[in-house]
């Protein structure tokens, strides 16, 4: 009996160490006319679990490209996402269905909150689809709204807030469906560094406490440090960097490289 447990853990401890998301000599181009964009080069990435990675570039670099690849909104031309080994392209819509409400939260570079509902609903209703009874969506719901430190704002609408308190919102609202996983594109993109750095710190919350995975976009490079790992992109082609709690003996001295 203990071989068949001992072998059951083994397996479990295998998957908590292997990643959640790996691209493989992934490339996505966009034809427009004649012409062929480049916005991911052949780029290789291992997500690990209850990381906090950043991606750097300029504007136009790829960085919301190869999110959308990692969210699996978007496929690669060549090469492959897999999602817990499984190649993100042959999901199902079932399956690509229970990823969105479960798993991945997506923090759009564009916020996508609705207009018609106030900021507590816009937060509540992915949990409503996920089936969360009503009482523990409150509770959720009251928390990552205090988290984002916008209690106060509950009952506006979008258009009331300010650019920096939609995004918050839309931060809340992917943290509220306690996914795996939450891909944000320039999350901090319309905040002043002290709110910037609150939500990196969150982000580092997330990732230390709560087992999430977070991979936020950003231009600013103040915030890197708050990062375990840190990625650059440039004309769609990708780098790693040292991050804060990366040691930089081990970081170019991986097994797999
Ligand atoms: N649907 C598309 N069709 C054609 N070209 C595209 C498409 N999406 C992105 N691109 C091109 O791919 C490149 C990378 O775009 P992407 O949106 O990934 O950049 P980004 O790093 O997110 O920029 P920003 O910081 O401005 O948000 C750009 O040159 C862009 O014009
Ligand atoms: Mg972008």
């Amino acid at each position: 009996m203990s071989q068949v447990s001992d072998a059951a853990t083994e397996a479990t401890a295998r998957a908590a160490n292997a990643p959640l998301i790996q691209v493989k000599n992934a490339s996505r181009s966009f034809r427009l006319g004649s012409e062929t964009v480049y916005a991911v080069r052949n780029v290789n990435l291992d997500i690990h679990r209850n990381r906090f990675v950043t991606l750097v570039g300029r504007s136009g670099s790829g960085k919301t490209t190869l999110l959308n690849l990692l969210a699996g909104l978007d496929h690669p031309n060549e090469g492959e996402v897999l999602f817990e080994d499984r190649d993100l392209a042959k999901f199902s819509e079932r399956d690509m269905i229970h990823l969105r409400r479960n798993r991945v939260g997506v923090v759009f570079q564009s916020f996508a909150l609705l207009p018609l509902l106030s900021a507590y609903e816009n937060v509540e209703l992915p949990l409503r689809i996920a089936g969360v009874s009503a009482r523990e969506r409150g509770r959720r719901t009251d928390e990552v709204l205090e988290m984002v430190g916008l209690t106060r704002r509950a009952r506006h609408r979008p258009f009331e807030l300010s650019g920096g308190e939609q995004q918050r919102i839309s931060i809340a609202r992917a943290v509220a469906i306690q996914p795996d996983i939450i891909l944000a594109d320039e999350p901090t993109g319309e905040l002043d560094s002290t709110n910037a750095s609150n939500i990196f710190g969150l982000f580092q919350q997330m990732s230390r406490d709560r087992g999430m995975t977070v991979v936020a976009t950003t231009h600013d490079r103040t915030l890197l440090d708050m990062a375990d790992e840190i990625y650059e992109i440039s004309d769609g082609v990708l780098s790693q960097r040292a991050g804060a709690n990366e040691d930089p003996e081990t970081l170019f001295m991986r097994p797999d490289e």
